[in-house]
């Protein structure tokens, strides 16, 4: 009882209106989380772009991606905001910058994935993760989102496909954001960025205990995304 309470008091919204997708790159996180977040009409947390922007602040800065302190310094600080653009996709604010496209290459990933390992980072972020829980609800879409940031989430949904699909999948999301890559180069990117992730010491990718597995290997990812909100009803959320 006194646990619960605790995890109540650190999610600033109560705990059955949150939804953490977790999964490796190319899962289908991203697509999916924001499908389920507008069927729902909830909020969004990309906390992988979290990441993505602090290696960003940092590279600008001319801050090294392993000086633990000065990161997690601008971890804490950073001004960051998230708006819809008007073709209704998301943009990135970074100190009043757009850096929607810069963002999301996959050296900008790969940036990400090297200040993710520092546990001084971690700690930074994870307020600033949590205090994007308020308001109807919210679909929260990383890594550690239903084992460390919500970890009282009713709904934890653990988001896989095979490592061929994850790299073809990233390949065609980046040509559309006019993004140039090399699949055979890019599936290497990805399976040292998953290694990477699922090994570190702080917060590895892992599935939540209590976590749905969901092989998105050829789902349409309105199937994915359907699936999951058949989970969020059984759980009477909605
Ligand atoms: O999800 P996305 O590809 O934008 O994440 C970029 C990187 O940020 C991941 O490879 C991972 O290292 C890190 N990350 C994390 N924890 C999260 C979200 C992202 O460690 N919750």
């Amino acid at each position: 009882m006194f646990y619960w309470r605790v995890l109540l008091a650190l999610t600033s919204m109560k705990p059955e209106r949150i939804v953490a997708i977790d999964g490796p790159s190319g899962s289908g996180k991203g697509t999916v989380s924001r499908g389920v977040a507008r069927a729902l009409g909830w909020a969004l947390l990309d906390s992988g772009a979290l990441y993505r922007l602090v290696a960003l602040a940092a590279r600008q800065a001319g801050v090294s991606l392993d000086d633990e302190a000065r990161l997690a310094s601008i971890a804490s600080d950073f001004d960051v905001r998230f708006d819809l653009a008007e073709d209704g996709e998301e943009a990135i604010w970074l100190s009043g910058r757009d850096v929607t496209r810069q963002i999301r290459t996959e050296s900008a990933g790969g940036d990400a994935s090297q200040v993710a390992q520092l546990k001084q980072v971690r700690a930074a972020l994870l307020q600033r993760q949590r205090r994007f829980a308020e308001g109807p609800g919210l679909v929260a879409d990383g890594r550690d989102m239903g084992s460390i940031v919500f970890p009282a989430a009713p709904v934890k949904i653990y988001l896989t496909a095979s490592p061929e699909e994850r790299a073809a999948r990233r390949h065609k999301q980046l040509k559309e954001k006019g993004v140039t890559a090399n699949l055979a180069a890019l599936s290497l990117e990805i399976a040292e960025r998953d290694r990477r992730d699922m090994n570190r010491a702080v917060a590895p990718l892992v599935a939540a205990p209590d976590a749905v597995s969901i092989d998105t290997t050829g789902m349409p990812i309105e199937a994915v995304v359907e699936r999951i909100l058949a989970i969020v009803r059984e759980r009477l959320l909605i």
